[in-house]
């Protein structure tokens, strides 16, 4: 029987790609974007309209598949953004609405989507964190947050639906090039005392992410977590992740310290 995927924040980056490689991988997939008339076509992908924000949205986006298709075998939580600015200079309403977005709006899916998936006796889920889910993220320190905070909650998850065939894995992608630097947002009440070293992490991220891994390595990644019979709680994306995963848990904290700092040009404080 043909597999059904619903992926979110499907309109760009990792998302598209992914929802194009379940396409042809024989999955019929359902991508969804906040304003779909603006979204191009992707072949044999249907488009929803979907706010993760939004009760409601969520809950017609998946009255609208399972009318449709019958089923949710697949749901892959991607929809997020990033914040900059220092944690001094973040105010509670700006972290309260990344919150939002990267990890309740992740709640909210998964809440929908289980009692579909129980029933199924069958469901994968694949959310997509970050390398900043597992190191720090300096003057993106909230973004880091929510996806620390998607780790611990993904984990504890998969142990609750694995008795109904339930299975959920992390994506945990490096720098990719997609449009997440153009579509940040930024701290509203930047301090003076914070400019310099924030422009120096900003000017390295933008850097590294537009020199960053392609798209489809991490669609790659939500594949093969889809797929696999027995899915690895955490699938690093591309080299560098999957060296940064394995150095983390083996060198002393010390030295990843140090190296961390280097890498944002941070000084050796
Ligand atoms: N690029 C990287 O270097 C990188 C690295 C690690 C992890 N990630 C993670 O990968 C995921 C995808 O990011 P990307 O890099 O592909 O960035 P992107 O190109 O900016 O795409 C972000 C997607 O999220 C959707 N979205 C944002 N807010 C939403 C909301 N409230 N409701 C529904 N959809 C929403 C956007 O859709 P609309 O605006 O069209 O609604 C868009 O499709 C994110 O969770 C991000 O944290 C990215």
């Amino acid at each position: 029987m043909e597999k059904v995927a619903f992926v979110t924040g499907a309109s760009s980056g990792i998302g598209r790609a992914t929802a194009a490689l379940l396409a042809g991988s024989d999955y019929r997939v359902f991508g969804a974007a906040r304003n779909i008339a603006g979204v191009k076509p992707i072949p044999n992908v249907e488009f929803l309209q979907l706010d993760v924000r939004d009760d409601e949205s969520v809950k017609e986006a998946v009255r609208a598949i399972v009318s449709r298709a019958g089923r949710i075998d697949a749901l892959v939580n991607n929809a997020g953004y990033t914040l900059i600015g220092s944690l001094e200079e973040t105010s509670i309403e700006e972290a309260k609405q990344l919150f939002e977005t990267n990890f309740f709006g992740v709640l909210r899916m998964s809440q929908a989507v289980l009692p579909i998936m129980r029933g199924q006796r069958y469901g994968r889920i694949a959310n997509v964190s970050s390398v900043v889910g597992f190191v720090p993220a300096p003057y993106q320190g909230i973004y880091g947050a929510s996806k620390h905070a998607l780790e611990g909650y993904s984990e504890s998850l998969d142990h609750e639906v694995r008795q109904f065939g339930i299975r959920v894995s992390v994506i945990e992608p490096g720098f990719t090039r997609t449009k997440i630097s153009q579509n940040s947002q930024v701290a509203g009440r930047l301090l003076e005392a914070y400019e310099s070293e924030r422009n120096r992490v900003l000017d390295a991220v933008r850097e590294n992410t537009a020199s960053g891994e392609n798209s489809f390595t991490a669609a790659s990644a939500v594949l093969e977590a889809l797929t696999a019979r027995s899915p690895r709680p955490r699938y690093p994306v591309g080299r560098e992740a999957k060296l940064l995963s394995r150095f983390r848990k083996l060198i002393p904290s010390k030295l990843f310290d140090k190296s961390l700092r280097k890498q944002f040009g941070l000084g050796a404080a």
